[in-house]
């Protein structure tokens, strides 16, 4: 069992990334379905949240049925920190989570994000202002360090913990990296195999097979990985991870059928949770993904991005179950 404050996960967790304007109610709802044992919600802006701006608002909606769940904010001032921290305290989630990984230049400009790289002492004043602001178990997800010749995640993670955060993750890349490259996990074994260190450690990047997770597993010895991009589109990686863990072999891959379920509830609880029109537009994003691979699809995925009615939509997912019955799809 891996205990983050009060909360216990099972051995080696499956955790979902925090990804904006992906990681929402109706997409953590499918994770949650499909094996995911904590979730986050899209990096929340701090002061965003002390401006009551909607946006950030509705970022804070949660859903007893998805618990554990954990709330993540960004910022670079502490009185905002902390005040944000006492804003989340009241929808009760599981945990609330500091990003400091953020590479996005307009995060990183305002020293928020992965921009406290640069500054450890700014790092832990900012943690300490979150820990000492709310009662709920502070976590941190955050890189390796700013760029390769200044890689400081070992003292971040010690000095981090000094301050009370009960658990860590991080991505196995720079910030300078940004999304390119390969993300390096020897840097985070190293951070696990600290005598000093005692909460979890997490690693994250890149995971997006069975084959790998239990690699990784195996070679870094962490507390558990956190998945992002391979779940987009694609919820099952969490239980295909579980399955090969346990048995070693590959659980089937989702038919044509599942993909279509998972899409469609997947838009029906954004239209659901967004409104018609929203859920409607912003599922688009996700089409590609769900289908990707399937042969011939054009057509369907064309309508799929274009429709705006949402009986339209229904059929034409009823189409493609129809189009592909009796195909090994
Ligand atoms: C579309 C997208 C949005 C993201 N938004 C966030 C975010 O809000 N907070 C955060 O900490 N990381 C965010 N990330 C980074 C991911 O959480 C994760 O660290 C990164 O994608 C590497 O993991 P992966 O290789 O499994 O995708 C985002 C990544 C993507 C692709």
């Amino acid at each position: 069992m891996v205990k983050i404050g009060k909360i216990e996960l099972p051995d080696f967790p499956l955790l979902l990334a925090p990804m904006e304007d992906v990681s929402d109610p109706p997409f953590r709802r499918l994770c949650k379905l499909h094996g995911a044992d904590l979730m986050y919600s899209e990096f929340i802006s701090s002061e965003g949240l002390i401006r009551d701006a909607i946006k950030s608002r509705q970022k804070l909606d949660i859903f007893d049925y998805e618990r554990p769940v954990g709330i993540q904010i960004f910022g670079g001032d502490e009185e905002a920190m902390a005040m944000s921290a006492k804003i989340v305290e009241t929808v009760q989630p599981d945990l609330v989570d500091i990003n400091f990984g953020c590479p996005v230049k307009k995060v990183v400009c305002k020293g928020a994000g992965a921009g406290v790289l640069k500054d450890i002492d700014l790092m832990v004043r900012l943690t300490k202002a979150v820990v000492k602001s709310t009662h709920l178990p502070v976590t941190v997800k955050t890189r390796l360090g700013w760029d390769e010749s200044s890689i400081n995640i070992d003292e971040v993670a010690e000095r981090l913990q000094d301050v009370g955060i009960h658990a860590l993750t991080v991505h196995g890349r720079t910030r300078a990296q940004m999304y390119k490259g390969h993300s390096d996990w020897s840097h985070i074994a190293r951070v696990k195999n600290n005598p000093r260190i005692k909460i979890p450690i997490f690693g994250n990047g890149d995971i997006d097979s069975p084959e790998k997770a239990l690699e990784y597993k195996n070679k870094y010895g962490l507390d558990g990985i956190m998945i992002g991009r391979a779940a987009i589109g694609y919820p099952w990686i969490f239980d295909e991870i579980k399955h090969y863990f346990k048995t070693g072999e590959h659980l089937a891959s989702p038919n044509i059928t599942d993909r279509v379920e998972a899409a469609r509830n997947h838009l029906i609880w954004s239209m659901e949770w967004k409104g018609e029109r929203v859920g409607i537009v912003e599922m688009r994003r996700h089409y590609t993904n769900y289908f990707k691979g399937i042969p011939h699809f054009k057509e369907h995925r064309n309508k799929l991005v274009t429709l705006d009615e949402h009986n339209a939509l229904l059929q034409v997912f009823d189409d493609i179950i129809q189009d592909y019955s009796g195909q090994l799809v």
